[in-house]
């Protein structure tokens, strides 16, 4: 029998309680142990039929020694971290779907896993259901993965979509994000993008070795994506999608962020719609490669959280090393990395012409867009000096 102390019985606390529950047979057959959560950190108490399981006092858990594997499903990180740290190092391997946990800590929390000789499990931090951190730790072992692009944030691609399709205001479909169970306790982090910045720099941790801190990241969310430029896109197949983006540049280091970006009308990160999330890696061997699912909500975050709970009472010892220490100077300056951009000018094509002869001009009553070749932001900068510009955004 394998004992679990669940901090949290909040979306994720309560799916990973039903999952465990609705797949204990199968668990059973898979690990040969039966998996039964023996206590429940919560702040009240909550009306459902296993009251008995409540603690109050995180001590409680960390004291008792038959439990071996502690689910962190509270979000934050005070007290997560402490919680979390404590339990590592009484010898407790930890599955946590908390990214800003991860993101700022996840160098330090490996590693103590690394000496106890257990385990520090986040699948569920990033893509909710998707399995992208196991397909990029375990999968690609044959390939140097060139770039990573991804949408990670299911409350801000439910907005979109909403926005888009539906031409639902933006409050609206917010409201809509959080009833369904999506969007962060301050939903601020989904919508200013700081969620994304914290799932791809974990994932660039990963991929590339390095823990990259998210302050280091420049990140802008999708308050001033403006639906005129939606409609513009609408007609050449484009959509406005919020993106989490690390790849190498030439001078080896990395280039990282999170902005809205414009897409087009070919791969996964154009289909993806919703709450789904989808990334999609530039690699090698393996070539173009695409990552798809649900990115947020109770069961498909459960999901990620009950394979790691899995794998840690299958392990027999640490299975993932850490990643190096934190190394911000390896962040490239990113308005230096030659992009391509849609930029949107109250002034006529023939200058746009002028000053941008490659551009791909997009001719809209009432204004001028313009895709451009791949240019620095420094170098959009001084050529957009003489323009009225509506609006820039980045473009894949
Ligand atoms: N608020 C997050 C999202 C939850 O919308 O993607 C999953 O990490």
């Amino acid at each position: 029998m394998v004992k679990i102390g669940l901090l949290g019985h909040g979306v994720v606390g309560t799916g990973v309680v039903e999952v465990l529950k609705n797949k204990a047979e199968q668990l059973v057959e898979l690990t040969g142990e039966k998996i039964e959560v023996k206590s429940v950190l919560v702040r009240h108490d909550y009306d459902v039929d296993y009251k008995e399981k409540f603690v109050y006092d995180f001590d409680e858990i960390l004291n008792d020694d038959e439990i071996s594997i502690v689910v962190e499903a509270i979000g934050g990180t005070d007290p997560a971290y402490r919680y979390v740290k404590s339990a590592l190092e009484k010898g407790k391997s930890v599955v946590t779907s908390n990214k800003e946990l991860v993101a700022k800590h996840g160098y330090e929390l490996m590693n103590i896993a690394d000496e106890k000789n257990i385990n520090f499990m986040f699948e569920a931090a990033v893509g909710g259901a998707i399995p992208v951190i196991h397909g990029v730790r375990n999968c690609l072992k044959a390939n140097k993965v060139n770039s990573i692009a991804g949408i990670l944030n299911g409350t801000t691609n439910y907005i979109l979509t909403k926005m888009i399709d539906e031409k639902q205001s933006f409050d609206i479909a917010l409201k809509a994000a959080q009833e369904l169970g999506y969007a962060e306790a301050d939903p601020s982090a989904d919508v200013d993008g700081i969620d994304t910045c914290r799932k791809i720099c974990i994932l660039a941790d990963i991929i590339y070795g390095n823990h990259i801190l998210p302050e280091d990241v420049h990140t802008e969310g999708i308050r001033n994506v403006r639906i005129e430029d939606v409609d513009i896109l609408k007609l050449v197949g484009g959509a406005v999608k919020l993106l989490g983006v690390a790849k190498r540049t030439e001078d080896d280091k990395l280039f990282i962020m999170t902005a809205p970006h414009v897409v087009f009308n070919q791969g996964i990160l154009y289909a993806a719609n919703d709450v789904f999330n989808a990334a999609q890696l530039e690699t090698d061997n393996a070539g173009l490669m695409s990552f798809y699912g649900r990115g947020a909500g109770s069961l498909p975050t459960a999901s990620a959280v009950v394979n790691d709970i899995v794998e840690c009472v299958c392990a027999d010892g640490t299975i993932y090393p850490s990643w190096a220490d934190e190394n911000a100077k390896m962040v490239a300056d990113y308005k230096t990395v030659p992009y391509q951009f849609y930029v949107n000018v109250s002034d006529d094509a023939e200058k746009v012409e002028e000053i941008f002869p490659t551009a791909e001009i997009i001719h809209v009553k009432g204004c001028t867009a313009f895709i451009t070749e791949k240019i620095s932001e420094n170098e959009l900068g001084e050529k957009l000096s003489g323009f009225t510009v509506n609006s820039v955004l980045r473009a894949l």
